[in-house]
C-alpha cells in the first residue's frame, strides 16, 4: 500500500515518468541500502519470511526468488534477502561489456499489469560482475547467475562466449541459469534446437566439471521461452536430460501480445518480450507441461507473471520447486514478496 501510493507515484515524478530512469534509481538506492548493516536488518524484520525448501541441493530460506534482469550487474546484492527474497539471479551477464539496444527500451502497460522491453542484454560484463561479488561478497541467500551471448559474438562462437562467463564466474554462483530465450539478442533462441543447444550444454557441463576440481559441478540450469511449440520443448527437454541438466527455468518473456488491455495495444506495438498478467497463464502452461514430461523429476523454477499469493500457489501446484518475480515486484514492490512468502509460510 505505503509503496503503490506513495513511494512508486513519487519515483515516476523524479524520474520523469522513464521507467528506465526509476528502475536506475531504485537500484542506486538499493545499492547503498545493501552496504548498511543496520538498514539490512531493520527490512529484513519487516520483509522476512522463512519458509524453507531444499531443491538442487541447495538450501533457501523461502521459494520465492528475484528474476534475472532486475539487477544484472549484481549491484544491490545485499538488499534482496533484505526485501524477503530466498535466492537472487543477477544477469543476465555476457562475455563482453554490452550497452545494450537504443533507448528507449522499457516500456511499462499499466492497465495490464505487464511489462515490454527490449533492453538487449545491457551489462558489464562477466569480468565486472566477477569483481564485484569478489568485493562485496555473495548474499546470504543462494545465488543464481544468468549468463548469454554478447552480441558482438557470432552465434557459431556462442559457446567460447558462454565459456567466458562460466568460467569467470564459477566460485561465486551456486546454480548457473543458460539463458538461450531472450527475444532481445538475435538468434539466441535459436540455441534452444537440438543440435546448438546440445553442443552448448555439453561443452558448459565439461567446464563446470573441471572447474570443480572433484567436488560437485554447480547446477546448470535452462531458461526457456514461452513461445515454444510442445514439439520443440519436448525436444529440448530431450537435450536438457541427455546433458544431464539440473533444472529449467520457464519462462522467459512472450514476443505474443495476447491479453492487453485496449489502453496498452498501441505501446504494445514496441518490439521487445512482453511479462507480467498476460504471461501468466502461458508460464503456468509451460511448467505443467514440463513437470509431466519430466516425470516431476526436472527442477523447475516457475516464473512468469506471478503477481500475488495465488498466482504463486498455482505455479507450484504446477510443479515447479521455486518461483522467480520480475514485474509483480517491479509493479508492487518489496510488500508483494511478503503478502506471497507469508501465503506460502502458511499453506
Ligand atoms: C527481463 N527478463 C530477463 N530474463 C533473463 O533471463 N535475463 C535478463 O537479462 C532479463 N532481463 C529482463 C529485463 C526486463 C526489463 C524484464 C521485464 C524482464 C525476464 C524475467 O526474468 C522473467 O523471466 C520475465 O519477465 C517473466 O516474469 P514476470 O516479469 O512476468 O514476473
Amino acid at each position: 500500500m505505503f509503496f503503490d501510493k506513495i513511494v512508486r507515484p513519487a519515483m515516476y515524478r523524479l524520474g520523469k515518468n522513464d521507467p528506465e530512469v526509476v528502475h536506475e534509481r531504485t537500484l542506486t538506492a538499493l545499492s547503498r541500502v545493501s552496504a548498511l548493516p543496520p538498514v539490512l536488518k531493520a527490512l529484513r524484520r519487516v520483509y522476512g519470511t522463512d519458509a524453507p525448501t531444499t531443491v538442487l541441493g541447495l538450501r533457501f530460506p523461502n521459494p520465492v526468488g528475484l528474476a534475472a534482469g532486475m539487477d544484472k550487474n549484481g549491484r544491490a546484492l545485499h538488499a534482496w534477502p533484505a526485501l524477503g527474497f530466498g535466492f537472487v539471479e543477477v544477469g543476465t551477464v555476457t562475455g563482453l561489456p554490452q550497452p545494450g539496444n537504443p533507448k528507449p527500451r522499457l516500456f511499462t502497460l499499466g492497465e495490464s499489469t505487464a511489462i515490454v522491453n527490449r533492453m538487449g542484454f545491457n551489462n558489464a560484463g562477466a569480468a565486472a560482475l566477477a569483481e564485484r561479488l569478489k568485493t562485496t561478497g555473495k548474499p546470504d541467500v543462494p545465488l543464481g547467475i544468468s549468463i548469454g551471448k554478447s552480441k558482438a559474438a557470432a552465434l557459431e562462437d556462442a559457446v567460447a562466449d558462454y565459456q567466458i562467463s562460466l568460467k569467470a564466474l564459477y566460485p561465486y554462483a551456486d546454480y548457473f541459469a543458460i539463458n538461450v530465450s531472450s527475444p532481445n539478442t538475435p538468434g539466441l533462441r535459436a540455441l534452444q534446437d537440438r543440435s546448438a543447444l546440445t553442443e552448448l550444454l555439453s561443452e558448459l557441463q565439461t567446464t563446470a566439471k573441471t572447474l570443480a576440481q572433484g567436488e560437485r559441478p554447480a547446477p546448470l540450469l535452462v531458461k526457456v521461452a514461452p513461445d515454444l511449440t510442445d514439439d520443440a520443448l519436448a525436444e529440448l527437454l530431450e537435450v536438457c536430460e541427455e546433458q544431464d541438466v539440473s533444472g529449467l527455468i520457464a519462462t522467459n518473456t512472450t514476443l505474443s501480445r495476447n491479453g492487453l488491455a485496449p489502453a496498452d495495444v498501441r505501446v504494445g506495438e514496441e518490439a521487445g518480450g512482453l511479462s507480467g498478467r498476460p504471461l501468466t497463464g502461458r508460464a503456468l502452461e509451460v511448467v505443467r507441461f514440463v513437470h509431466k514430461q519430466t516425470d516431476g523429476e526436472l527442477p523447475i523454477i516457475g516464473v512468469g507473471g506471478i503477481l500475488g499469493p495465488d498466482d504463486a500457489q498455482r505455479m507450484l501446484d504446477a510443479g515447479a520447486s521455486l518461483v522467480q518475480l520480475y514485474t509483480g515486484f517491479a509493479l508492487s514492490g518489496p510488500g508483494l514478496v511478503r503478502r506471497i512468502t507469508r501465503g506460502l509460510a502458511a499453506h
